[in-house]
């Protein structure tokens, strides 16, 4: 039976991830080797006041969405029910770089015909592009890797606000102008900044993890940590086996302790090790699972039906629901320990106020995982704790786009 101690997570280490972490971002701000990229994003805080009518492109995941939306001034964003959500087809994610943009464009122009926006106004759009982008301008960006499954060829190390928009041109798209490329961490920010000017970090705990925040020693400007990437962690043997068989071994370590794309088959391991299960474990069944407080845990069952095993025991129903807290846990915990590196970077001594914007499945769904950070933020800050909020930012990254987007085309 596997220690579940193992995935514990005490105080003096995460005090160890804030010192490895703060270490690791002063090395990738001064473009020293570090395992995070700290790439500057070319954005800074909105004022609020920025207006008018906008697209975004907000692409992170299989789902991908169009939206239009409208800048009030004054911190508002107006609602429009203008919305299409699309999801790519799984063989344009190993596909080359012209299928998968031809894609994207022709969605888009579905969009602009359904909503009657594809003539007569010149529009902004906002692109937010989740994935490691090296950007060269507020526009402009060049891929550095893939992540989260994705293997779409001739992309890496290009321009993907060219590659939109000559595939824009072959679908003859020609009134929209991409005037802001984001990472959805930022778009997050931006989007909370907004409206509340004490925002000031944006973090995505869904299928890949990730955080940014203003630089002071940049004017402000943005970074994007990339923190999916940060390997200054100690692993378990079930860390490193995972670690082995993905499809990009050695790269985003932290992510695959954290992020919902890992979590589910990091549990899936541990319970075949120790109960001798052998199933496809989805990281949506942990938050059913430790939601479960009946005393037969018939959910947990219910679950393990699904997946084929008709039958279990208590025993075992016990032994799963223990597993998945552990390891959930563990994740909640890094994270906590990375904001509070970011926190105390920006704040050495926790003086002000610090809203956390935050957006992904992990965080919103999970049952624990929210807590689990909030309690984790209490041990290291004590009652200086209370100066951090973190808030669900949903749909954020889209929004942010839009906004930077507006920032972008009024200079
Ligand atoms: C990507 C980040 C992104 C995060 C959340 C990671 O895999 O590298 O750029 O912000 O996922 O979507």
């Amino acid at each position: 039976m596997t220690d579940l101690s193992l995935f514990e997570l005490h105080l003096n280490e995460t005090r160890d991830i804030i010192k490895a972490f703060q270490l690791e971002m002063d090395r990738g701000l001064a473009l020293k080797k570090s395992s995070l990229k700290m790439i500057p994003t070319y954005v800074t805080m909105p004022t609020g006041a920025e207006k008018g009518r906008f697209i975004a492109l907000d692409l992170g995941g299989t789902n991908f969405r169009i939206l239009e939306l409208s800048l009030k001034g004054g911190g508002r964003i107006g609602t429009s029910s203008n919305t299409m959500k699309f999801v790519l087809p799984q063989a344009l994610l190993t596909g080359d770089a012209k299928s998968f943009f031809d894609f994207i464009a022709g969605c888009l122009k579905k969009f602009l015909q359904k909503y009657k926006l594809e003539s007569g106004k010149d529009f902004n759009l906002g692109f937010t592009f989740s994935f490691p982008v090296k950007q060269t301008g507020v526009n402009s960006g060049r891929l550095v890797c893939w992540t989260k499954g994705f293997n779409v060829r001739g992309v890496v190390g290009n321009d993907v606000v060219s590659l939109f928009n000559e595939a824009l041109q072959r679908k003859n798209v020609d009134n929209v102008i991409i005037s802001a490329l984001a990472n959805d961490t930022v778009g997050t920010l931006v989007a909370k900044g907004y409206e509340n000017s004490d925002c000031d970090i944006g973090v995505i705990l869904g299928t890949g993890t990730n955080a940014c925040y203003p630089e002071e020693k940049l004017d402000g400007m943005i970074i994007n940590t990339e923190w999916g990437n940060f390997n200054k962690l100690k692993t378990s043997l079930y860390d490193r086996e995972l670690d082995k068989n993905s499809d990009r071994p050695g790269q985003q370590i932290l992510e695959k302790m954290v992020s919902g794309m890992y979590l589910g088959s990091l549990a899936g391991l541990v319970i075949k090790k120790d109960l001798k299960i052998n199933i496809e474990f989805k990281t949506e069944y942990m938050s059913v699972i430790e939601a479960d407080r009946s005393a037969g845990l018939s959910k947990v069952a219910s679950v393990l039906r699904k997946t084929g095993i008709a039958k279990s025991t208590i025993v075992e129903r016990r032994r799963i629901k223990k597993i998945c807290e552990a390891v959930s846990r563990r994740g909640a915990r890094i994270s906590a320990s990375c904001i509070a590196a970011i926190i105390k970077k920006m704040d050495k001594r926790l003086s002000r106020r610090h809203v956390v914007a935050i957006d992904g499945s992990v965080y919103e769904k999970h049952p624990t995982f929210a807590k689990n950070m909030k309690s984790c933020l209490r041990e290291i800050f004590g009652s200086r704790s209370s100066l951090i909020r973190m808030v669900l930012a949903k749909d954020g990254s889209g929004k942010g786009a839009a906004i930077i987007a507006a920032v972008a085309s009024r200079k």
